[in-house]
């Protein structure tokens, strides 16, 4: 049965991103502009088109759609949570975090533009963010960009992904038990992947048991999200990542895979991805099948 629910899932989910992915592409190619002073629109623009999986924005959307809400904020949504992940990867990769070359099949922002524009790269994408969720069109009920608003900056911050990442720099040859790591990652990347379900449910209406089974589903997949990246960064070669593959040993950094071990890590993304399913299928919602669909791929992905 899995495996038919599986080959369906990704059947859907290649016809449903198709349409999605080439409106968050035109969205971001329009609103992060080249005009930024200096070259830095150059970086900028280098930082978040051309590249990566779009799973946040895809997440966004999808949860959107499942709710039935406001299809204009979840498009701006989509591009801001896209726009903090692609600084997060930016300063992820600078000399004084991880030190990689290589991010999206191509040099990291750093290696191509220098230190300083990469920093102001991230820093500048950072408060796009915020402006794209804040327009003055009246396109989006105010109230709601405040709510979208708080909730990236809860996941994008100390309490989110800034939190884990310190978390992460501080945990360099560290041994943590698996309460400490699970921690590390539900901050570092748990918290915005959660943080893009709620921001496109909350582009509409919906109950607090939805919310809550939502948000449930949001934190299983945001964990295994980071679980399958410890366990790629391992099993995979850095053409099929688009970056460098064995970095996490090297820098003897702690990951599911160097606590659990390869195969407890493999069993444990799946058990995630059962509590993400179980909660959609509790959540009462209509349709969720492209949540479904976006749950398997962030666990049973290639790269
Ligand atoms: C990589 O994220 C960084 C982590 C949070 C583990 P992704 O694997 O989503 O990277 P892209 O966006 O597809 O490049
Ligand atoms: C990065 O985690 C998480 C971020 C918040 C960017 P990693 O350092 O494991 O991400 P990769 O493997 O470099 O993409
Ligand atoms: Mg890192
Ligand atoms: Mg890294
Ligand atoms: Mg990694």
């Amino acid at each position: 049965m899995d495996t038919r629910v599986t080959q369906l899932a990704e059947l859907d989910l290649r016809a449903w991103s198709a349409e999605r992915l080439g409106r968050v592409e035109l969205a971001l190619s329009t609103w992060v502009a080249s005009d930024a002073p200096a070259g830095l629109g150059q970086a900028m623009r280098y930082a978040v088109l051309d590249g990566g999986k779009r799973l946040r924005p895809l997440l966004v959307l999808a949860a959107a759609e499942a709710v039935g809400g406001n299809m204009q904020a979840a498009l701006r949504a989509a591009c801001a949570v896209e726009l903090i992940h692609a600084y997060s990867l930016v300063h992820d990769d600078m000399p004084c975090m991880d030190n990689d070359v290589l991010r999206r099949g191509k040099p990291t922002v750093h290696v191509q533009y220098g230190e300083a524009s990469a920093l102001l790269a991230g820093d500048a994408l950072q408060a796009l963010a915020f402006e794209l969720l804040t327009p003055d069109d009246g396109s989006v009920p105010e109230a709601m960009q405040a709510q979208l608003c708080r909730l990236l900056a809860r996941a994008a911050g100390s309490a989110g992904m800034a939190g884990g990442q310190a978390i992460d720099l501080a945990s360099v040859g560290v041994r943590l038990d698996e309460a400490q790591l699970r921690e590390m990652h539900r901050l570092k990347t748990g918290a915005l992947l959660q943080g893009s379900v709620l921001m496109g449910a909350s582009c509409g209406a919906l109950t607090t048991a939805e919310r809550d089974a939502l948000s449930t589903y949001g934190a299983a997949i945001g964990l295994a999200f980071q679980v399958v990246d410890d366990i790629l960064d391992v099993t995979a070669d850095s053409a099929t990542l688009g970056k460098t593959a064995g970095k996490d040993a090297e820098q003897d950094k702690p990951t599911y895979v160097s606590i659990l071990g390869l195969e407890r890590s493999q069993r444990y993304a799946q058990e995630l991805l059962a509590q993400a399913l179980a909660a959609l299928d509790a959540s009462g919602l209509a349709d969720t099948r492209a949540l479904r669909a976006l749950a398997d791929m962030v666990v049973n992905r290639a790269s």
